[in-house]
């Protein structure tokens, strides 16, 4: 094997969150360990949130998490952007701007170090669009290649979003299309046109930052970001955090289109299959969707983009302000009261 030739995707089984574990495999686990109780930690993991908030002082709370996953693209640069915005996007998730990130690395001895040099450049431009800074990290040797970030974040104990909070009436809006994690499964066949690649690149790098700027100052009741549990799992966990039920309009969920027409063929990524299974009974729809929208909506994203609940009044100034940032963002349905189901589809 030469030492720099090698596409880092064939490296990988599979590739970006789609690597996580099922969550009905993670759940059986963890449900299984003691749990830690202390006033301060102020969210924890039971809820399902993207990070824990500790209580530093009355005014400051610490937000932490770490993500980390095999590459899902062969630009070992636009590898290091994309898990870096991934892992920082949690925090932004949370409300809370990030302070400091450390890497995480796997890397393999056979592959030329100048590879790992392009995925950490890239990872350190997307910390500094951030405002972060990279604090330190850990090194192994590793036969897959992963990198990720640990970050720590800042806010005020009540800027703090939290899955839990979405009130009946509240708009629901997504800021990223989905269809991510099969358009990366058709790059992996090489199935992928150079402009979808370039496009769903570019809208795996871009910064949840944002979209959490565009709604400070606003009402926002609950906040999650769209990853490897999918559109239909993440909006089910808030759902289910916040005692309500949220339907969605399937036709005005932002999907690159292509992914559309992949599924209808079958490239779909084994965590679909890993989130229907989990989530089956979870969700209803009011009329018949066709099968590949329905995988789309089961389609678990890398880096995927917020999904909030917030007032309808509140989600106009919202939509307006994100024009800037985003053709994609978009109200996607609504919260309801407890219903049979936490999701529905119409
Ligand atoms: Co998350
Ligand atoms: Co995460
Ligand atoms: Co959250």
């Amino acid at each position: 094997m030469g030492k720099s030739s090698v596409p880092l995707t064939s490296l990988v089984k599979t590739s970006g969150c789609a690597a996580k574990i099922g969550p009905g495999v993670l759940h059986s686990v963890l449900e299984k360990l003691p749990t830690f109780s202390d006033p301060r930690l102020l969210v924890g993991f039971d809820t399902s949130d993207d990070a824990c908030v500790y209580q530093v002082r009355d005014d400051l709370v610490a937000v932490q998490t770490v993500d980390f996953f095999p590459p899902m693209v062969d630009d070992p640069y636009a590898f290091g952007q994309i898990a870096a915005a991934n892992a920082l996007s949690d925090i932004y998730a949370m409300g809370a701007e990030p302070a400091t990130a450390l890497n995480l690395i796997c890397f393999p001895s056979c592959l030329d170090i100048d590879i790992l040099r392009q995925i950490l450049e890239g990872g350190y431009s997307k910390v500094r669009e951030a405002g972060a800074v990279i604090a330190g990290g850990h090194t192994i040797s590793d036969p897959t290649p992963k990198y990720g970030l640990s970050v720590t974040g800042f806010a005020h104990p009540g800027s703090i979003r939290t899955n839990a909070g979405a009130l009946p009436g509240d708009a629901l809006i997504l800021t990223k299309p989905i269809g991510i994690g099969i358009l990366n499964t058709a790059a992996k066949a090489d199935m992928l046109s150079e402009d979808d690649r370039r496009q769903v690149i570019q809208i795996m790098s871009t910064l949840n930052k944002y979209a959490k700027r565009c709604c400070d100052g606003l009402t926002v009741h609950a906040c999650t970001d769209v990853t490897g549990f999918s559109l239909a799992g993440h909006a089910i966990e808030m759902a289910q955090a916040s005692g309500c039920s949220v339907r969605i309009e399937a036709d005005q969920v932002p999907i690159l289109s292509p992914a559309l027409d992949f599924a209808a063929i079958g490239i779909i990524p084994e965590g679909m299959y890993n989130n229907l299974d989990y989530l089956q009974d979870k969700f209803l729809m009011e009329k018949q969707l066709p099968q590949n929208l329905q995988d789309v909506l089961l389609d678990p994203q890398t880096s995927g983009g917020l999904l909030l609940a917030m007032p309808a009044l509140e989600a106009k100034t919202f939509l307006e302000r994100m024009e800037e940032y985003s053709p994609w963002c978009r109200v996607v349905g609504e919260v309801t009261d407890k219903k049979e189901k936490p999701l529905i589809w119409v």
